[in-house]
C-alpha cells in the first residue's frame, strides 16, 4: 500500500497546536455554546434551572460535568424544530434519521454550521490520506441521512472530485469504480464487501482497482474486517464517526498514518466519558459511553449528548487532539446471553477468524424455553460450500465463539449469498424473542 500521510504543512494549525491552547479554545467556545444553548433553547433554559447551574457556573472545562444530560428521546420530544436555536429561517440544512419506533429526529443547520461540516470532512478525508485533485466515489446514501450529503460537501470543500453515487446499484457501483479510476472510496464497511462481491462476481481482481483509500463508518467495525477489505483491495481502509445529532460524519476520523483509533475534533466537540449508570465522568483511558458537547454549533447546540457508544479517550498520536478507541458497540448492541455482555463486533472477530467462511453475518436472538439464546447465520466461501466444510467452519465457529466470547451459539452455515446484504448500515441482529 501506498504511504499516504499527510504533509505537516498542509493540516490545520490546530490539529497540531499544544494542548494547553486547544483547551484554551474549547474553554471559550464551551462557554459561548452553554449560554446560546440557555438563553435560545427553552428546554436547555428549563433543565439548567431546575438543575441550579447556569452559563456563569462554567469557570474551567470540568464544571462541565454539573450541567444535565441531554438525551435522544429529547429530540423526540421537541419534534421537529424544538432545540433549534435560532430562527427556523436561518437554517438552511434539515437531516434526519428514521429511529426504529416512533418519530424521527430532526436535526438542523445554519450556513455557519454548514462550513464547518465541510471543513471537518475535508480534514477528516486528508487525514485519510486524500487529497485535492483526487476523485473520490461517495456510496454513502444520499437523502434525509447525513452520511451522503455530509461527505459529499467535505469532498469538494477538500478540493477533490465528487462521484455521487449514493448507495445500493451494486453492479453500476463496480462499473463507474472502473471507468472513473477514483482514488478513494466512501462508504458503510458492510456495503463495501457488497461491492468486493459484485467484483468477484464479473471476475474481475478488486486489487487492480484504482482506490488507494476506503474511509468507512456509520456502523460498527472491526480490525479484523479492516485486514480483510484491505487485503481484498490492496488499500488503505480508514474510520471515520460520526452521528446526527452532533453533526453527522467527521467528528472524528482515524490518521492513516498510524490507523490507531478517530481522532476527535476537538476544536469542535469537547468528549467526555462516563459510567452509563451512574452518569459519573470517568478518567481517559476508561471505557464507558461517549458523550458530546459541540462547542460551535449555531443551529442545534447539544449540551453533554449521550450518544450510547461505547469507547475511551486516548492520548493524541499522529494529531494533539485525544483519539477515540475504535467503537466496538452500542449499549443498544449489548447482548446479554446467561450474564455474559455480548457485542455483534465480537462475533465478527470470530467469523472472520474461522476459514472457510464469508465475511458476511447476522446474528438471531430467540426464546429457548425462558432463556434468551443466539443463532449466528453465516455462510461458506464460494470454494468451501460443500457439506463436509461447512460442517467443519460451523464446529470450528462454535468453538471460537464458545472459548474467547464465552457464550454457546448455533451456527447456522448457509451456501455463498444466503446472508442478507446491506445497501447502508447492516441489521446485524434480528430480535425474534417474542416469538414463538
Ligand atoms: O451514521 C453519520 C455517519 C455517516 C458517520 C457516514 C460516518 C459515515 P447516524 O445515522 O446518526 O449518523 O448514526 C450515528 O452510528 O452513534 C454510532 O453508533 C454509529 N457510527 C457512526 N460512525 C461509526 C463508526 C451517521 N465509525 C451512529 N464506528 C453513532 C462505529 C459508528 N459506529
Amino acid at each position: 500500500m501506498e504511504d499516504l500521510s499527510p504533509n505537516k504543512a498542509d493540516l490545520d494549525p490546530i490539529e497540531i497546536a499544544s494542548i494547553d491552547e486547544i483547551r484554551a479554545l474549547q474553554l471559550d467556545r464551551l462557554k459561548w455554546s452553554v449560554r446560546h444553548a440557555y438563553d435560545n433553547v427553552p428546554m436547555y433554559k428549563q433543565r439548567f434551572d431546575e438543575a441550579g447551574v447556569h452559563p456563569d457556573d462554567l469557570q474551567e472545562l470540568s464544571d462541565l460535568a454539573k450541567f444535565p444530560f441531554t438525551y435522544k428521546n429529547d429530540l423526540r420530544d421537541n419534534y421537529p424544530f424544538g432545540l433549534f436555536a435560532v430562527p427556523r429561517n436561518e437554517i438552511i440544512r434539515l437531516h434526519a434519521s428514521s429511529g426504529t419506533t416512533g418519530k424521527p429526529t430532526v436535526v438542523g443547520y445554519t450556513k455557519n454550521d454548514i462550513d464547518n461540516w465541510a471543513d471537518l470532512v475535508a480534514r477528516s478525508l486528508r487525514a485519510s490520506g486524500l487529497r485535492r485533485g483526487d476523485m473520490v466515489h461517495n456510496a454513502y446514501g444520499y437523502g434525509l441521512f447525513t452520511g451522503g450529503l455530509g461527505a459529499h460537501y467535505g469532498i469538494e470543500r477538500l478540493g477533490a472530485t465528487v462521484v455521487p453515487m449514493s448507495g445500493g446499484q451494486t453492479e453500476k457501483q463496480v462499473g463507474l469504480i472502473t471507468d472513473f479510476k477514483p482514488d478513494g472510496i466512501m462508504v458503510t464497511p458492510s456495503y463495501m464487501l457488497n461491492i468486493l462481491e459484485q467484483y468477484h462476481k464479473v471476475g474481475m481482481d478488486p486489487r487492480e482497482s484504482s482506490l488507494k483509500v476506503g474511509v468507512f463508518g456509520a456502523e460498527p467495525w472491526t480490525d479484523a474486517m479492516r485486514k480483510e477489505v484491505e487485503n481484498a483491495f490492496d488499500m488503505h481502509a480508514v474510520d471515520i464517526y460520526g452521528l446526527s445529532e452532533i453533526m453527522g460524519p467527521g467528528v472524528a476520523n482515524e490518521c492513516v498514518e498510524t490507523k490507531d483509533g478517530p481522532v476527535i475534533w476537538e476544536d469542535h466537540f469537547l468528549p467526555e466519558i462516563i459510567d452509563p449508570e451512574t452518569g459519573e465522568v470517568l478518567p481517559d483511558g476508561e471505557m464507558g459511553e461517549l458523550v458530546f458537547t459541540t462547542i460551535t454549533k449555531e443551529g442545534l447546540p447539544m449540551i453533554r449528548y449521550r450518544t450510547r457508544d461505547l469507547t475511551r479517550l486516548l492520548p493524541g498520536t499522529a494529531r494533539s487532539m485525544r483519539r477515540m478507541e475504535k467503537i466496538t458497540g452500542r449499549s443498544d448492541d449489548m447482548i446479554i446471553l446467561r450474564g455474559v455482555n455480548v457485542f455483534p463486533s465480537q462475533v465478527e472477530e470470530q467469523v472472520m477468524a474461522t476459514g472457510g467462511l464469508a465475511p458476511y453475518y447476522q446474528i438471531e436472538l430467540y426464546k429457548s424455553g425462558r432463556m434468551d439464546a443466539m443463532r449466528v447465520f453465516v455462510e461458506a466461501e464460494p470454494g468451501s460450500a460443500d457439506n463436509m466444510s461447512k460442517t467443519a467452519a460451523a464446529r470450528m465457529l462454535t468453538k471460537r465463539i464458545k472459548d474467547i466470547v464465552g457464550v454457546s451459539t448455533e451456527i447456522i452455515v448457509g451456501d455463498p449469498g444466503d446472508v442478507e446484504r446491506s445497501q447502508g448500515k447492516a441489521k446485524r441482529v434480528v430480535d425474534n424473542r417474542d416469538k414463538e
